[in-house]
């Protein structure tokens, strides 16, 4: 058996507890849990108690001799981070595109020249489940070294059957070697292949007859997701993928008005998306919408920033009481990042979220907009003791102190792995 771990002494340990059940909107997205001087007792890899030190001291009276202590004095404690929007799994690089886009290209242009997503999909056939392997352990490792516990991982690099289901072999495989969570997401529509250029219903019909029900039946993923883009996939056929992944047990997802304003919010209000990402073009109306159904805006603030485009309206998504989750996109082309500390950053300065709303945003919403709020995004008793240990001494400071990586310590189910 392993020895209990007591972290105790935490300046502030910000647990995010609370009775508001689902999403957080509005206030509730400010109520951090705070516990100052604060504690965590933790058996086998779960929470057991939280609360000051004095409360846990006097509790645990009996056991504090066989515990592991990690004295947390001066420091500020949260939940692991969790990255709710990634495409993590991918072959080569794009460093050109950087400097084609900085010459004047746009992200389109590029896509629409056989480069960008195109380009990253030729890689990916070409690449062995090995190589993937090898390139995306290197990226979960940072992860971590930020912070980082639960990730998403989004398929649509492959765009056909073999190398979507590649993709996801290849998740599933490090799920079980990374100790990263990793919740797999089918994205066959993430573009339109060449092959099917100018046939985009015909891929449509495909990716719904032929790859939907293999990829539910080998139970290789738990979301579905589409890119509803105007020259992309319109309003339309994003819903009939959509809608035919529910048939799936496959919970929609939707990258919604990203690059114009197409209707994408409204779509994800309509069909009950868990969550519609980016919407940096998103309509009043489906802003609107959205907080009416209940469907989470997935912000990706370094996207905006490294397509040199303006962020989302975060701030009037939160006071519209959109439930709002940051996450970092990554990806070899719009975001090649894997710091969660810095979309924190983002979220403050070009989304005016406060420090205490990005936090939510990067923890408990981030948990439910993969459905991991049960688990992780929270220090709550039964939980997963997913916990980092900042060298910050608060929240605050942690989104004052920009592009650096403040992480001290990560423990993953009770072990430390930072
Ligand atoms: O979320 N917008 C579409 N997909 C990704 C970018 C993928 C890529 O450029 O490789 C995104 O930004
Ligand atoms: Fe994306």
């Amino acid at each position: 058996m392993t020895k209990p771990l007591w972290i105790k002494h935490a300046a502030q340990l910000v647990t995010l507890a609370s009775d508001v059940k689902g999403p957080r909107t509005k206030e509730a997205m400010s109520d951090l849990g705070l516990i100052e001087d604060g504690s965590l007792w933790i058996e086998d890899g779960i929470i057991q108690a939280v609360g000051t030190t004095k409360e846990l001291e006097k509790r645990y009276s009996e056991k504090l001799h066989e515990a592991e202590i990690v004295d947390a004095k001066n420091h500020l404690v949260t939940p692991g981070l969790v990255d709710p929007h990634t495409h993590v799994v991918y072959g080569g690089s794009r460093e050109r595109e950087f400097e084609m886009r900085l010459e004047g290209a746009t992200y389109m242009d590029i896509m629409n020249a056989g480069g960008g997503i195109h380009a990253t999909t030729r890689m990916t056939r070409e690449a062995t489940e090995d190589e993937l392997i090898k390139q995306t352990t290197r990226r979960l490792d940072s992860f971590l070294a930020h912070g980082v516990t639960t990730i998403e991982g989004k398929s649509g690099y492959g765009m056909n059957l073999e190398t979507e289901l590649k993709q996801l072999r290849v998740m599933k495989k490090l799920q079980e070697q990374h100790v990263i969570d990793i919740v797999p997401t089918f994205m066959g529509a993430h573009a339109v292949p060449p092959e099917y250029k100018g046939r985009e219903d015909e891929f449509v019909d495909h990716l719904i007859q032929d790859m939907l029900p293999v990829v539910a039946e080998e139970k290789l993923a738990e979301f579905n997701d589409v890119f509803c883009e105007k020259g992309v996939y319109t309003p339309e056929q994003s819903e009939r993928i959509l809608e035919a992944g529910k048939r799936f047990g496959l919970i929609p997802k939707i990258h919604a008005d990203e690059i114009e304003p197409y209707g994408g919010a409204e779509l994800a209000a309509k069909i009950g998306a868990i969550s519609a990402e980016h919407l940096l073009k998103a309509s009043e109306a489906g802003i609107k919408a959205m907080a009416k159904s209940g469907t989470i805006a997935c912000l990706l603030p370094a996207t905006a920033l490294y397509l040199r485009e303006e962020a989302a309206a975060g701030r009037k998504m939160i006071d519209e009481g959109v439930a709002v989750a940051i996450s970092t996109d990554c990806n070899p082309g719009s975001s090649p990042t894997t710091s969660m500390p810095l979309v924190m950053n983002l979220a403050c300065i070009s989304m005016r979220l406060t420090p205490a709303e990005a936090l939510t945003a990067a923890t408990y919403n981030a948990a439910c907009a993969i459905n991991r709020q049960e688990q992780v995004g929270s220090l709550e008793v039964g939980k997963q003791a997913d916990i980092v240990l900042w060298k910050t001494k608060n929240y605050q400071e942690l989104q004052y102190l920009f592009g650096v990586n403040h992480v001290k310590s990560v423990w993953k189910k009770g072990i430390k792995v930072v």
